[in-house]
């Protein structure tokens, strides 16, 4: 069956796309890259998605609008895929964009409620390419006790377990989560949690300082000293010490966090501050990794996979092996293990929906705290 594989993730960049065949069953089912492609949002667009995500100032009839726009953007990108590519997907898994995150359940109206919202119209998508279209994945995971994140280490499972070396499989994203494999695991042994800001503090301050969406290549970065004393600080908050499972998005670090990020390097330069935001990513990573690893490596961990746009910065990434070296990890891109960086995270939505329309479950429990294995997502028929 041949599965296209949608995400649009926090950083609100743009979208992903992946096309992968699948064969096989459960955690045995094997999976073909046949073709991806990135699609960056035209500029108003990820304006737009970047305003939606602040609760105080959106409206609910752009809200509304944005579902079904983002449908339109979501379809026109597979069907670039698949023209370009002479293939037609099965079967779509959509993600779509995520616009508020809430995993821990917190008072409202006089009740405890953990949330989720993800938005991109699934029966819109499933009329414009004539096939049937899982989406909104997240919420049966949060039904069953979950947080509903994260969800791609089922796809980690599935790639990069292995018998005698322990792996953990980083991306970096707007943010940075892991998906920790012990050597020979079980999938009940697999552990994987958000690990603080990955790009999304970075890019902030790279838009802030610099009026630039990212800092391409970490040159910014490299050009400035980090502040070391504001990263011990910032990683005292509460998020970075709580035990997992724990989810983060921009709730946590988009702009209330900037904004006081910013004023604790308030006399440093701007390539310091941005070499800083980077150093915060790797010092949290760090700061993650630490309790996994256990006094002998436990669990044979050898290899540190990254992913994601992060994975382009060269800055950050040295930065982490600074962080990993001490634990004999070896840093190495997804790419060198048969799935392109850029299309892990699409390939998973593919994967998670190809489970979901056979009715299985797909969710990691011990990722997402789930009290049991539940099958995730909607699905739209043509
Ligand atoms: N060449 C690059 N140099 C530095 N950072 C990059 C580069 N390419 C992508 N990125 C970073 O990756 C981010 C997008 O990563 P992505 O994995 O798509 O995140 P998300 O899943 O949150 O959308 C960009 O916002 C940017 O910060
Ligand atoms: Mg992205």
């Amino acid at each position: 069956m041949i599965v296209a594989g949608i995400m649009s993730g926090t950083s609100a960049d743009g979208i992903n796309v992946a096309l992968v065949r699948l064969m096989g069953r459960g955690f045995n089912t094997r999976l073909q890259l046949l073709a991806q492609h990135e699609f960056p949002y035209p500029s108003a667009v990820r304006r737009a998605v970047l305003g939606a995500m602040n609760s105080k100032s959106a409206s609910v009839a752009d809200l509304a609008r944005l579902n079904f726009l983002l449908a339109e953007l979501y379809s026109e990108a597979v069907a670039g895929v698949q023209r370009e590519s002479g293939l037609k997907a099965d079967l779509v898994g959509c993600h779509g964009q995520t616009l508020y995150h809430q995993g821990e359940p917190a008072l409202f109206l006089g009740r405890k409620i953990a949330c989720t919202w993800q938005t991109g119209e699934g029966s819109l998508l499933a009329a414009r390419l004539g096939v049937p279209v899982v989406s909104d994945f997240r919420p049966a995971d949060m039904a069953a006790g979950g947080k509903g994140a994260p969800l791609v280490p089922y796809l980690d499972y599935l790639l990069y377990r292995h018998r005698r070396r322990g792996r953990i499989v980083q991306n970096i994203g707007g943010i940075g989560n892991f998906t920790a494999i012990p050597a020979a695991a079980t999938p009940e042994q697999v552990i994987a949690f958000d690990t603080g800001p990955g790009n999304m503090v970075i890019d902030a301050v790279a838009e802030a300082l610099f009026s630039k969406p990212f800092d391409r290549d970490g040159r910014f970065a490299a050009a400035g000293t980090p502040l070391d004393t504001v990263v011990s600080e910032v990683l005292r908050a509460p998020f970075f010490r709580r035990k997992p499972p724990k989810t983060a998005g921009r709730e946590e670090f988009g702009r209330e966090f900037v904004r006081q990020f910013l004023s604790l390097c308030r006399r440093a330069s701007k390539h310091d501050v941005i070499a800083t935001a980077t150093l915060l990513t790797a010092r949290s990573i760090g700061l993650a990794i630490r309790p996994i690893m256990g006094a002998e490596n436990s669990g044979a961990y050898r290899d540190y996979l990254v992913s994601g746009g992060g994975a382009n910065n060269p800055t950050l990434l040295a930065m982490i092996e600074r962080e990993i070296q001490p634990f004999g990890l070896k840093l190495q891109s997804t790419d060198a293990f048969g799935l392109p960086s850029e299309a892990k995270e699409a390939a998973a939505f593919a994967v998670l929906a190809y489970e979901t329309w056979r009715r299985q479950p797909s969710n990691i429990p011990s990722a997402t705290g789930a009290s049991r294995p539940v099958v995730l997502g909607k699905i739209s028929y043509v």
